[in-house]
């Protein structure tokens, strides 16, 4: 069976070159010239790890190609999959463009299509999209009909950034949202090597499935996060401890529990507010996402508490924000917590720093510090040095190296505040240490 992916950011990309390692051959469709042409000369768009090396063996096998043509993406295989980008719009609603837009594409093709093609849509979209918007566009560019002339399915991914690669092949589990037989039959047959449960359910439900998982582990966090304000306020208390006993519960388990200065990314954020919304407009309260969100919200103030309760007015003093990817092995800046802790830091007028080992292109670029100036180090240590604070936001591997001996020595005073618990306090017990969650010792 041939594949085309529609869309190659994160998801498609990964997609794309994942189908293309177990056989598939794959037609990679992007509207961005610019992308296909850097992924035709062996660039990736984005920090990935080993996505580049997975490409690479598609590409010179000959089962990877990447177009701009979407015509010939859609005849040239027999199912096509859309993975394009659902992000929130200015007004922070959902935006459906990118969409819609590719449905166009794909029903225009399909117009001229010969035999049986299939539609699957990955994106990530509100119950009710598939069966309605997806499926007339499809229905009126193509002039055919959805489950006889042509299938249509939804199949969400579950994928973490800087893990993709992994996470493609060894998913826990493969959801197909279809409302037809043969459809079904299509998607199982592409998923047949993967060893995994496979859920097949209807249209919504696979839809819905991705909005609340997301939002259970975006809750999981929040939780944690809430129980780590508590604790900072123990003597002796420890959240890593606490959430270590938490996660000992076979019903708990131990991941997600990790206690930071709030989660950030390209997906929880606006799923749990495209959730929101949709019990909203469906009349339904959902008081655990709310709070999920607003805890999320005030997370990256307990940064500016805790500098602000060493140090007291931020005004004119020189805090160092050592991450800006909204994770470590990313350059992705979507969401991230740095940019709210830099929002706030500037509001309050203090001189900020910072540094990125990946993702300071895509955070300057971004252009969001309102005119005040900000300075951007070459490397960890030289964004510490002479701060009277440093903020550690991004759990790199690079901070984590960073002394004692290095802040004593670089500081002006060190006041440092371990956002994402990345030091052992008793090894820094001799300088102003304040981590989240973690109460007077
Ligand atoms: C997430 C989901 O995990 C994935 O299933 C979905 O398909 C897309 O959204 P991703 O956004 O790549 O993936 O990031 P993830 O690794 O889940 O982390 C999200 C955020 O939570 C990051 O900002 C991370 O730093 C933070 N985090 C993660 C915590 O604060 N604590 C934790 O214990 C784990």
């Amino acid at each position: 069976m041939k594949l085309s992916i529609f869309g190659l950011g994160h998801v498609g990309l990964v997609y794309a070159a994942g189908f293309a390692s177990i056989g598939f051959h794959v037609k990679g469709f992007d509207i961005d010239a610019e992308k296909i042409r850097m992924l035709n000369r062996g660039r990736l768009p984005m920090v990935e790890p080993n996505l580049m090396e997975l490409i690479d063996s598609g590409t010179k096998q000959q089962r990877l190609v990447f177009t701009d043509d979407y015509h010939d993406a859609v005849l040239s295989s027999d199912a096509s999959f859309v993975a394009v980008d659902t992000p929130l719009n200015e007004e922070e609603e959902l935006d459906l463009g990118q969409v819609i837009s590719a449905f166009r594409m794909i029903g225009e093709s399909l117009r001229k299509a010969g035999g049986y093609h299939i539609v699957v849509i990955k994106s990530t979209v509100p119950p009710g999209t598939t069966s309605g918007i997806v499926r007339e566009t499809l229905e009126k560019e193509s002039g055919k009909k959805a489950f006889e002339d042509f299938g249509l399915a939804v199949n969400p991914e579950f994928m973490r950034e800087a893990h993709a690669v992994q996470d493609f092949f060894e998913t826990d589990r493969i959801v197909i949202g279809a409302n037809d037989e043969r459809s079904r039959k299509v998607v199982s047959e592409i998923y047949a090597s993967f060893r995994c449960p496979k859920l097949i359910t209807s249209f919504n439900n696979a839809e819905m499935i991705k909005y609340a998982s997301n939002s259970f582990l975006a809750m999981k966090i929040s939780f944690i996060n809430m129980i780590a304000n508590i604790c900072e306020r123990i003597p002796g208390s420890d959240v890593e401890v606490v959430a270590e006993g938490m996660g000992l519960d076979k019903r708990i388990t131990p991941s997600l529990l990790k206690p930071s200065l709030g989660w950030g990314g390209s997906c929880w954020p606006k799923d749990n507010k495209v959730l929101l919304d949709l019990a909203r407009s469906l009349g339904v309260e959902a008081p655990l996402v709310e709070s999920t969100l607003e805890i999320n919200e005030g997370q990256p103030l307990q940064a500016i508490r805790m500098a602000e309760e060493a140090l007291g007015p931020l005004r004119g003093r020189r805090v160092a924000v050592l991450g800006l990817a909204f994770k470590a092995n990313t350059d992705d800046v979507r969401g991230a917590v740095s940019r709210k802790v830099i929002k706030h830091l500037l509001e309050r007028g203090a001189r900020v720093v910072v540094y990125d080992p990946v993702a300071m292109d895509n955070y300057r670029a971004l252009a969001e510090s309102n005119g005040k100036t900000i300075e951007y180090a070459e490397s960890g240590l030289e964004c510490i040095r002479d701060a009277d604070c440093v903020i550690v936001v991004t759990e790199w591997e690079e901070f984590k190296r960073i002394t004692q001996e290095d802040y004593r020595r670089a500081m002006k005073r060190p006041v440092l505040i371990d956002g994402m618990r990345i030091y052992d306090a008793k090894r820094y017990s001799e300088i102003t240490y304040r981590a989240i969650g973690l109460g007077p010792q």
